[in-house]
């Protein structure tokens, strides 16, 4: 099954509680992306957006955490409504397989970031324990970037040694230029849930978007 996971990134912050409801509607995840400036070299919101969000949503939360000291912040984001909390191995390192175990114990589905530049290699040890892995298809730290081609590659390695591990269960998560035109490769190359920003949130007719994003 594809699951697609509008990022609210791209949303409209004066009229959210529309875009919200046409997730509820149309897709079934709510990509929240959380940057901090120094991690990333950009500030998104924070705990009030997505408590607001929480209070409407009717779907997961999805929150993909770009920030320094994730493990200081985990229990927050579960109190604020997260399903799933994502972090970036880049920013917890040897503290991942710690801070995994964190956020599944406050029963949260956990996730492991990587951005384009660092091997996949790196999360393979990580990968028995957890509840899905999201790659990087752009830099993290804004909508709006073209898809990298060399994801497929990675995507492609990852679901292998998923698949590997037995762990066929374990969804590939893609972020970064998602859209109607590469949807369809990024899951023949082994993903399942398809985030998208400006794709959805600048188009006309959102719904028409995601529906074609499943393939
Ligand atoms: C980038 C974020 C993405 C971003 C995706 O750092 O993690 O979730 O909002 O936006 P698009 O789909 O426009 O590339
Ligand atoms: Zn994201």
């Amino acid at each position: 099954m594809i699951q697609i996971a509008p990022s609210l990134l791209s949303a409209n912050f004066l009229n959210l509680e529309k875009d919200v409801e046409m997730v509820n509607r149309y897709a079934d995840l709510f990509h929240l992306d959380i940057m901090d400036g120094t991690f990333v070299p950009n500030i998104s919101f924070g705990f009030p957006v997505v408590e607001a969000i929480a209070a409407k949503a009717t779907k997961p939360l999805d929150v993909h955490l770009m920030i320094v000291h994730p493990e200081k912040y985990v229990e927050r984001f579960a109190k604020a409504g997260a399903g799933m909390i994502s972090f970036h191995y880049e920013a917890a390192l040897e503290g991942s397989a710690a801070l995994i175990e964190t956020i599944r114990g406050l029963g949260v589905r956990a996730g492991i970031v990587i951005n384009p530049d660092c091997p996949v290699q790196a999360i393979f040890p990580y990968l028995p324990q957890v509840d899905f892995v999201l790659l990087m298809s752009v830099f993290a730290g804004f909508g709006g970037q073209k898809f990298i081609p060399e994801t497929l590659e990675r995507i492609r390695a990852v679901r292998w040694e998923l698949d590997r591990l037995g762990r066929q269960d374990v969804p590939i998560e893609v972020d970064g230029g998602i859209g109607p035109g590469n949807a369809g490769e990024v899951v023949a190359a082994g993903a399942s849930i398809l985030v998208a920003g400006s794709a959805v949130f600048k188009a006309e007719h959102p719904r028409e978007v995601i529906e074609k994003m499943r393939v």
